[in-house]
């Protein structure tokens, strides 16, 4: 049974089930130049289906994003040691972005965290990725560190986070 987490408009914010990681596989290939294996998104849903969640117009898939969790050092508490939530990727097709899509699924992920209870959320993005820096600010992520040539091209990354408790 689909699990719909929302509704704005015709689009539909819902948790992913198998069915839908060939559509994920290609906005990401539309949309990032980092990639995964099948397996790896098989995965992420078994996982962490609570924060994979895909937007959906009609029947036509338009974003998605997916996690992991793990545990490790705070990225707010000196010495802290947390369960943190990690944004694996997110990517909303281009001719619907700017309608509040991204925002959405940021936000019904933060509550699929929560339910696996983590303490904090993160992610990683470039640092030339405006849009991207801009709606995770607006939600209350916070740059906590620049990773020096993250990425394979070279380009650095923001480490953003968030407190959940
Ligand atoms: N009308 C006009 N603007 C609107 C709107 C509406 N109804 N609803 C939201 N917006 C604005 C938001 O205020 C926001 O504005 P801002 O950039 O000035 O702050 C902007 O649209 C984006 O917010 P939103 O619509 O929620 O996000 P999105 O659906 O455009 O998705 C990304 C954002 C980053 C997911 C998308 O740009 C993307 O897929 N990029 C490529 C992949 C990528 O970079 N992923 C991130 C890797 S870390």
């Amino acid at each position: 049974m689909q699990i719909i987490l929302r509704q704005f408009g015709d689009c539909n914010i819902r948790r992913a089930e198998p069915s839908d990681l060939i559509p994920v596989m290609e906005i990401n290939l539309k949309t990032l130049p980092e990639h995964y294996s099948d397996y790896f998104y098989e995965s992420l849903l078994a996982e962490i289906p609570e924060a994979f969640i895909i937007a959906e117009i009609g029947e036509k898939h338009v974003g998605y994003i997916m996690c992991k969790t793990e545990y490790g050092f705070s990225n707010f508490k000196k010495l802290g040691f947390v369960k943190k939530g990690h944004v694996v990727s997110i990517a909303v097709l281009d001719e619907y972005r700017k309608k509040g899509i991204g925002k959405a699924l940021v936000e019904e992920s933060v509550n699929g965290v929560k339910l696996k209870n983590c303490d904090e959320f993160y992610l990683e993005v470039r640092c030339s990725n405006n849009d991207a820096v801009r709606l995770y600010e607006k939600l209350g992520f916070m740059i906590r560190q620049q990773l020096n040539a993250y990425y394979r091209d070279g380009e650095d990354a923001y480490l953003m986070a968030i407190e959940l408790n």
